[in-house]
């Protein structure tokens, strides 16, 4: 049969694609935080799960991957299902002969239960849904465009850590007109109340100006600076990022502004209180001291890419509808 494409999600995650946290309400995203903390519990105390048993996840990655292709693929594996996996299509698939993204999706379907993608066109993930018939389209990066499942593991870890999303004072830094992740988290703070955001950034590396008049009207309180001299000291989050390099046209403007913030251990004692935490979605190429690591604020090497794991596989349940 067919899948129906529904555009939000209810609580019911069954044969959805998961393409944006346009698609959440609050209460969905709740459902899968209470998804993520059974799973969560019952994976620390060694317990074997078989919830994707007879499962075949197909991951198929048109841009580099560590975190999110090695979590989605553990994820899969721990629930005792078996992946089919393609890095790097270009080389290694048909792809390379010039195959279309909607040939290779109708391919992939043929084989598999769930297609995760990550390509480095915005809106990719929304053409393979459309071309995908029969099996749901995970997200896993497009483009410029959205993360949605790095900003569920990043809203999960702040739920955890806090008890909830509401109230919160949280500071986002790095490149936030071309990372993905904060387009995502940004939308998923927006479905909760009395969050204030501050955004450092270079100048040149704003939100669109699309992108904050959208985030303004959905209620989120936004103050953009930068000087890290302007950094609020009553932040609940730091959620540093990378400039990303590859959406540089010209190598020399990157190299200017790649730097332009860094976390350092003085930058702690000067700006942040001490029940805080510090969130990177990684790869991190210099804009986080190593010497940071340590202090216990730190999470992004601990519990935010543990939490990366425990929420695809949630997700993966609800979605091949093996967990209500
Ligand atoms: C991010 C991405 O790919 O958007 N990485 C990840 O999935 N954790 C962040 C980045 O590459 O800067």
């Amino acid at each position: 049969m067919p899948k129906t494409k529904i555009l939000t999600l209810t609580e019911e995650f069954k044969a959805q694609d998961i393409l944006s946290l346009d698609q959440f309400d609050t209460p969905s995203l709740i459902h899968l935080f209470s998804a993520t903390l059974k799973i969560k519990a019952l994976t620390q105390k060694g317990k074997v799960l078989d919830l994707l048993k007879g499962n075949i996840a197909a991951l198929i990655f048109y841009e580099p991957s560590s975190r999110t292709f090695g979590s989605f693929s553990a994820a899969v594996k721990r629930l005792g299902g078996e992946t089919i996996e393609f890095q790097n299509p270009a080389q290694t698939s048909s792809v390379a002969k010039g195959e279309t993204l909607e040939d290779t999706i109708r391919t992939l379907e043929a084989y598999s239960d769930v297609i995760i993608m990550r390509h480095p066109e915005k809106g990719a993930a929304k053409k393979a849904a459309e071309a995908a018939f029969f099996v749901p389209i995970i997200n896993a990066g497009d483009g410029i465009g959205e993360h949605p499942t790095q900003a569920l593991l990043d809203m999960f870890t702040i739920y955890e850590k806090f008890g909830s999303l509401d109230n919160l004072t949280i500071l986002f830094a790095g490149d936030l007109l071309n990372g993905r992740t904060v387009h995502s988290l940004l939308r998923g703070l927006a479905l909760f109340q009395n969050i204030t955001v501050y955004l450092l950034s270079p100048k040149s590396l704003t939100l669109s100006r699309e992108d904050k008049t959208m985030f303004e009207r959905r209620g989120l309180k936004l103050i953009e600076i930068h000087n890290s001299l302007d950094m609020p000291k009553n932040a609940d989050v730091w959620y540093w990022t990378r400039v990303q390099k590859e959406r540089f046209k010209n190598l020399k403007d990157y190299e200017r502004v790649k730097h332009s913030f860094i976390v350092t251990t003085d930058l702690l004692k000067e700006r942040a209180k001490k029940n805080m935490i510090i969130m990177h979605p990684l790869p991190r190429v210099g804009e986080i001291e190593n010497a940071v690591d340590k202090d216990p604020r730190a999470i992004y090497f601990t519990s935010q890419i543990k939490n990366g794991m425990y929420l695809r596989m949630a997700l993966l349940g609800l979605v091949l509808g093996k967990l209500k």
